[in-house]
């Protein structure tokens, strides 16, 4: 009855790496996927995505952006249609990053029509949550999610369009994590919200991933857990074998 939920670990490269260090990278990646138990992702910045993928080309591992425009194309100076990333090979587009959130003031409603670009170009979305520590302590954490998926995932998103991560926005690059018991709770809140406002049947399908300093030694207990299904993972993703090694996590 139950379909398994495939597991998903992401890459997100950030701003780092030139031509060189990101072909390098992405054939490293590419070498060391085989037999790999889990669905893989790389989403290099925008003017390495035609390098990086000319080097994951036939490896099965997918390309992605990190963010797009919500228009198809005008004029929108520095910005990338989802068309666009399309069009240079992605599968997958990241939006709502925290990053993008804080840097660039996006808004729940921004990351929606993002996400609805996505769709439109045929890609699937990784929609980023999560609370600031502040809201943590203030033990708000459980709204402020709840808030940003009910915001941001648009009304006609399905299991096979959508991937949602749960970053908590203090566990970003700082080495710290939630416990796994707060990281369960956290991913099953969300899938009761998203059973609530999209229906039981795509709660149980859609995929959610953690990310927060996710590394090597602290992949398998989070990626063991019931409602975890992936990673997105930042700073590790930048060495092939760490990547590799919390890719092996996932079974
Ligand atoms: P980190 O970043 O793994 O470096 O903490 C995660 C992310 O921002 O996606």
């Amino acid at each position: 009855m139950a379909t398994k939920r495939v597991m998903l670990v992401a890459g997100n490269w950030k701003m780092n790496g030139l031509a060189a260090e990101g072909h390098a990278l992405a054939q490293a990646v590419a070498a060391g996927a085989e037999g790999v138990g889990c669905e893989l992702l790389v989403c290099p910045p925008a003017v390495l995505l035609s390098t990086a993928g000319a080097a994951l080309s036939g490896s099965g591992v997918a390309l992605g952006g990190q963010d797009c425009h919500p228009e198809e194309s005008g004029a929108h100076t520095g910005d990338l249609s989802a068309e666009m990333l399309a069009d240079a090979g992605s599968r997958f587009v990241i939006v709502g990053h925290s990053e993008r959130r804080a840097d660039h003031g996006e808004s729940d409603a921004l990351v929606r029509a993002k996400a609805l670009a996505a769709h439109r170009a045929g890609l699937t979305t990784v929609i980023c949550v999560g609370e600031t520590e502040v809201e943590r302590d203030a033990g708000r954490a459980d709204a402020v999610v709840a808030g940003q998926i009910k915001g941001s995932l648009p009304e006609k998103a399905t299991a096979a369009d959508t991937v949602i991560a749960y970053e908590p926005v203090w566990a970003i690059g700082t080495g710290r994590t939630p416990t796994p018991d707060e990281v369960q709770a956290m991913h099953r809140h969300m899938r009761a919200i998203v059973s609530g406002s999209h229906g039981a049947e795509i709660a149980r399908q859609i995929r959610l991933l953690y990310g927060g300093s996710v590394k090597p030694g602290n992949a398998s207990e989070l990626m063991a857990l019931e409602d975890v299904d992936g990673a997105l993972v930042g700073g590790a993703s930048l060495v092939a074998a760490d990547f590799l090694a919390i890719a092996g996590c996932c079974a």
